[in-house]
C-alpha cells in the first residue's frame, strides 16, 4: 500500500475511494418503512456506485457494508444484513466478473457463518484474476481488529525468533493490515451526515481526503459521485510538505 499519487492529470481521479455508506435506516424511517427497506435500497445504490467508477476507470474501490460494531444491533437487522449480503453476492457474481471487477472481503470471517464464508471465497477465487475495478468490501470489519490482527502476526514472527522487535517498521504494518498491495485510499466518502470514521480504515486513511455529505446512502447517485470527485480535484495534497513540493515527490519515503 503506496500513499502517493501520481503527477499531472492523472493525479485528479482518485485512485482508491473509500465509501461509508451510511443512512439507510434514517432514509427508511423518512418513508415510514422498516430499516431493512432502507439496506435494499442501499444495494442499489452500491451497484451504481461500483458501475460509475469503473466508468471513470477508478483502480479500487472499498464499500464498509457492515462494522466490528454493528454487532450491536438487534438480532434481526444483523441477520438481515449479512443475508443481504449472501444474497448481494450470489446475484451480482457473474454480471461483476462479465466486467472484469475484482471482488474482495476484508473484516473478521470468524464470526460470519459459514455459508456466507463459502460464498465469499467463491467469488473471491471467481474473480481473482480480474485486472478491472478492484473493489473491497468490508464486512465485520473494523480499523482496530485490522490493527490488531497485524500486530499479532508481527509479534508471533518475534516470538518465533524470525523477526527482531527492532525491524519492525511501517511497512511491515502497511503490508499486515487489509488492503495491502492497493494503493491507500485518496478519497473517503461519507454518507449520511455524520462526521466521523466509526473504525473504518483506521491505518488506511492516514492521508485520505475526507468528504462528508448530508445526502442518505440510498439517494447517493452518480451525479453525487461527480460533485465529490470535483471536490477531490479541487484539493492540494502536501503529505506534509510545502506547496512548492507538489511535483509529486512529496510524501515520498
Ligand atoms: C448504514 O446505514 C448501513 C450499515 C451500517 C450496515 P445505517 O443502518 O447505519 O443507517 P442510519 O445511520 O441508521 O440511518
Ligand atoms: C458505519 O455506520 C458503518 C457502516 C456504514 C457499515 P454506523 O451507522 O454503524 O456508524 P455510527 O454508529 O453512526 O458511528
Ligand atoms: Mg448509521
Amino acid at each position: 500500500m503506496k500513499d502517493h499519487q501520481p503527477t499531472g492529470e492523472a493525479a485528479r481521479l482518485p485512485r482508491h475511494i473509500a465509501v461509508v455508506m451510511d443512512g439507510n435506516g434514517r432514509w427508511a424511517e423518512q418513508r415510514r418503512m422498516p430499516r431493512t427497506a432502507g439496506h435494499r435500497a442501499g444495494v442499489k445504490a452500491a451497484r451504481t456506485l461500483i458501475e460509475s467508477c469503473g466508468r471513470r476507470g477508478v483502480h479500487a474501490l472499498t464499500l464498509f457494508a457492515f462494522s466490528s460494531e454493528n454487532w450491536r444491533r438487534p438480532k434481526q437487522e444483523v441477520s438481515t444484513l449479512l443475508d443481504l449480503m449472501l444474497r448481494t453476492l450470489r446475484k451480482e457474481a457473474s454480471k461483476l466478473h462479465e466486467n472484469n471487477v475484482r471482488i474482495r472481503v476484508i473484516g473478521d470471517r470468524d464470526r460470519l457463518g459459514g455459508t456466507l464464508c463459502h460464498q465469499i471465497e467463491r467469488v473471491e477465487a471467481l474473480t481473482a484474476d480480474n485486472t478491472g475495478l478492484q473493489l473491497v468490501v468490508a464486512v465485520s470489519y473494523g480499523g482496530r481488529w485490522d490493527i490488531t490482527r497485524a500486530c499479532q502476526r508481527l509479534a508471533s514472527r518475534v516470538a518465533d525468533g524470525s523477526l527482531d522487535a527492532e525491524d519492525i517498521d511501517e511497512g511491515m504494518l502497511n503490508d499486515g493490515v487489509a488492503l495491502a498491495g492497493l494503493p491507500g485510499p485518496d478519497l473517503l466518502i461519507r454518507t449520511g451526515g455524520e462526521c466521523r470514521l466509526s473504525n473504518f480504515l483506521l491505518w488506511q486513511l492516514a492521508y485520505a481526503e475526507l468528504y462528508f455529505t448530508d445526502v442518505l446512502w440510498p439517494d447517493f447517485t452518480e451525479a453525487h459521485l461527480d460533485r465529490a470527485l470535483t471536490w477531490f480535484a479541487g484539493r492540494e495534497r502536501r503529505f506534509g510538505g510545502v506547496p512548492a513540493m507538489l511535483d509529486g515527490t512529496a510524501g515520498r519515503a
